[in-house]
Order: structure tokens, then sequence, then C-alpha cells
């Protein structure tokens, strides 16, 4: 496992959005110094505390102004980047309104980074790029980092691109650190209420292997990644331990996914999206559950 210290002062973008504010939170709590940004919401405390400035990414000048401390009132540069923007989800706006806004944003937060001198840059990549909704059965289970993506929608090959395009500004610049969090799918506690009723089908959820990621041990993963100094870019899966099921993975996997190849013995609620990598080489180790809540 890699780790040194925490970056002193780091903007967070998507930072009034669902994991962003977990992110935000956790980030002042551990004592980093955040500038906040999103294109949307910031003035109401319950949106985001703190330092905060509406930046639209699609735009490289606010970006840059954003990060290297131009903006009035927002003085001092920036020694990492939390990248979580984007629309976050297929099906929200239509295909190509998602590829423009968030191959924008993340093309201009990657240059703008780069342009400022910024040496670690961590971002929101998703579990969408192993191949939800899992159409075509996974290739073997516990997923993990080990293939190639398998972008099945617009909003997962721009995600399957980006962390394509992380190589490459590596490639460019030997010191930089890159860390790709593909995120399950992002919980709040208030929505654990259903997760229950949710073994009535096994359909309901395999779509993402009946995976899920509590905002705060998300943010969790951000603190690891950002103490992360491996020079080059590096994907991680990161969700929880376990899964939203109260009946056993292996059932699950069985009944579902008959033909796939189970490559480890799973415990009981064991995650399908392995975590191995993330707590091999982070650190990570979640926190929480939604059985502790509901
Ligand atoms: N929610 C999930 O289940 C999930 C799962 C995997 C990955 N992710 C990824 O995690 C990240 C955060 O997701 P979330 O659930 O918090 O989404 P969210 O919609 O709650 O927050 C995203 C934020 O990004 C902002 N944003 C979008 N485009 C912008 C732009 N051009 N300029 C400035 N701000 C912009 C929005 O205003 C919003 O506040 C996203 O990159 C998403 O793709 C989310």
């Amino acid at each position: 496992m890699s780790n040194s210290a925490l970056p002193r002062r780091v903007v967070v973008t998507g930072a009034t959005g669902k994991l962003g504010r977990a992110v935000v939170t956790h980030l002042r709590a551990v004592g980093v110094d955040v500038l906040a940004v999103d294109r949307a919401g910031g003035r109401d405390p319950r949106d985001v505390d703190g330092e905060f400035l509406l930046v639209d990414l699609t735009d490289y000048g606010q970006v840059v102004e954003a990060f290297t401390g131009g903006a009035d009132e927002h003085a001092g540069g920036v020694d990492a980047v939390v990248h979580l923007a984007a629309v976050p989800a297929p099906g929200l706006m239509s295909n190509a309104t998602t590829f423009a806004n968030n191959s924008a944003a993340t093309y201009n937060v990657f240059a703008a980074a780069r342009a400022a001198g910024i040496k670690r840059v961590v971002w929101a990549s998703s579990e969408t790029v192993l191949g939800l909704p899992f159409d075509t059965p996974p290739p073997y289970a516990p997923v993990d980092e080990e293939y190639a993506p398998r972008p099945e929608s617009t909003y997962s090959l721009n995600k399957a691109l980006e962390e394509e395009m992380a190589r490459h500004f590596c490639r460019w610049d030997p010191e930089l650190v890159m860390v790709g969090l593909r995120f399950s799918n992002v919980m709040d506690v208030e929505d654990y209420a259903p997760f229950p009723s949710f073994d009535a089908d096994p359909q309901l959820r395999r779509w993402n292997l009946w995976g899920y990621i509590d905002a705060r041990d998300g943010a969790q993963a951000v603190e690891r990644a950002l103490a992360h100094d491996q020079p080059g870019a590096d994907v991680f899966v990161i969700a929880n331990a376990d899964t939203v099921m109260s009946r056993s993975s292996a059932s699950l996997m069985a009944e579902v996914y008959p033909g796939v190849e189970i490559r480890k013995d799973l415990g009981e609620h064991e995650t399908l999206l392995s975590i191995d990598k993330a707590r091999r080489v982070l650190g990570y180790e979640p926190r929480h559950s939604w059985r502790d809540h509901v």
C-alpha cells in the first residue's frame, strides 16, 4: 500500500451533488482545505457548508481560474483535484448531452490540472464500465479491474474514455498521479429503508450484481486515493463489503448467473464487485453497511 500525506488544499468538483457533499464534509473533517465547485447550488449551507465557487466545467477558462486561485475571494492554487461532477447516470439526459457535458468537463479538469502543475487527480469513474447492466453476464465473479472496460451505455462509454484519457495524461507527465474510482451505486442512509424488500426479486438489482456504496465510504475512498503516491493512472472498484441483499451472494449467482465462474469462496453477503485491489493498494476499508441502519 502506498501512502503519503494528504494534499493541503483540494478542489472538489460536483461538490453539491450526492457524493460531493459527503466528500467535502469528510475531507474538511480530516483537515483538508477544500474549494468546493459546482454549476448548481452553493449559497445554502445545506448544499455545501464552506468555501464554494460556482463553475461550469464545460468552460475551460472558468476551470483554470478555479484551479489557479484567480477567482476573487478564492486566492491560492490547489494541490490536488477531486473530480466528481457529471451527469451521473445513463438516461437522465439525452445521450449526446450526457456525452458532451461529461467529456468536456473531464477533459477541461484534466487539462487545467496539467496547466496548473497539479500532480494529483482523483476522479469518479463508474461501476458501469464493468459491463452493467450485465444483460451479457460478467466474465467471472466477483468482477474486478482485470478485464477491459465493457461500456453498454453512452454514459459508461464516456467513463471508459476518461480512464483511457487519464492514461495518456500520465504518459505525458511521469510525475502525475491519477486515480479513477469506479464507484458503485451511491447511497445515503435515508436510501436504506427499502433494502429489505429487494430480496423478494433477485432480478431487481442484478444490474450491478447487487452492489452499493455508502457515500461516507465513498468519501473515505477519495481520501485514500488522495494519499496515493504512485505515478501513473490506476483504477479501483469502490463498493461496500456486502451486497444489498439478505440472501447469500453464492445463492444469487447460482440462481441468476448459473454459468458464471465464481473465483473465490464467497462470504455470506460478500460483495460481487471486488474491492480487494482498493483494500490492498489504497488501504480502503468500508466502515458502513445498510444492515446497521434498517
Ligand atoms: N450516483 C451513483 O450511483 C454513481 C455511481 C457511480 C459513479 N457515479 C459518479 O460519481 C459522481 C458523482 O455522482 P453523484 O451521484 O454525486 O451525482 P449528482 O448528480 O448528485 O452530482 C453531480 C454534480 O455534478 C454537477 N455538474 C454536472 N455537470 C457539471 C458541469 N458541467 N459543471 C459543474 N458542475 C457540474 C451537478 O450540478 C451535480 O451537483 C459522478 O461523476 C457520477 O458519474 C455516481
